[in-house]
């Protein structure tokens, strides 16, 4: 449990290190999927400050974006074009190894394939990421996987990226691209970001309410084989 939300932007920023050198010392190079939301600046901010971007190994660092709204990168909506502002221009990522979801593509379908081509084709058999941040929606959401809308999740689904409609109660109300629960269910590491007493109630549903992902698709965290942290401020973690 961390104070401030700037504490909690350093503990993310440590297990950014520690995946990261991790991976680059283990293979060659390390694997991180980027999350949208609130926590997401916070975060860039504690990455692009000394010591904490000379610890990490850059040049062997692969940037993805875990989910994407469906606008142009240069929307404020866009969440690469977050990491576009307040990160990329402060860190070293070889332009090669950054791999934004196209979210203004004319066919999302074909795009989702596509990335989960390149995702294949860096990530091993299976495919896994060295480290997934994350943000927790209030309605229960993990990147674009809403609540009522995962049945093809619990079928065992493969694919790796998807489109993903937004429902009428979550903000911007624009489609989306998502990674699915299997690159979830892979990841060495997956960190989860949540701060204040509103996302109190659904983090303890995450974390320790009845089983039902569908209703509360961030439940897949349970279902994790790697290593899963939860960083959470007093006030979220009220409830558990
Ligand atoms: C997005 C995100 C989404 C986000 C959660 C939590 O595009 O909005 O990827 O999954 O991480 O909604 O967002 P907040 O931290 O802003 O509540």
């Amino acid at each position: 449990m961390v104070g401030s939300a700037a504490e909690q932007a350093r503990a993310a920023a440590e297990l950014f290190i520690e995946s990261t050198a991790g991976a680059a010392a283990a293979r060659g190079q390390a694997l991180v999927a980027l999350s949208g939301g609130s926590t997401a600046p916070g975060l860039y901010a504690a990455l692009r400050e000394q010591p904490v971007r000379g610890k990490v190994p850059w040049d062997k660092v692969h940037l993805f974006m875990g989910d994407e709204r469906c606008v142009p990168v240069a929307d404020p909506r866009s969440n690469w074009g977050v990491a576009m502002r307040e990160l990329l221009p402060h860190v070293p990522v070889p332009e090669e190894q950054q791999h934004p979801l196209q979210g203004d593509a004319d066919d999302p379908l074909r795009e989702a394939a596509r990335m989960g081509v390149l995702i294949r084709e860096l990530a091993g058999n299976p495919p896994r990421f060295d480290l997934v941040l994350l943000g927790l929606g209030l309605d229960g959401h993990l990147l674009s996987l809403f609540a009522g809308v995962e049945t093809s999740a619990l079928r065992g689904e493969q694919s790796l990226v998807r489109p993903a409609a937004a429902p009428l109660s979550v903000e911007p109300k624009v489609a989306r691209l998502t990674f699915t629960p299997f690159l979830l269910l892979t990841a060495r590491t997956v960190v989860l970001q949540v701060a204040g007493a509103a996302k109190a109630e659904v983090l303890a549903r995450a974390l320790k309410g009845p089983e039902d992902l569908v209703a509360c698709p961030a439940q897949w965290l349970r279902r994790a084989s790697g290593r899963v942290v939860v960083i959470a401020d007093e006030a979220a973690a009220k409830g558990l």
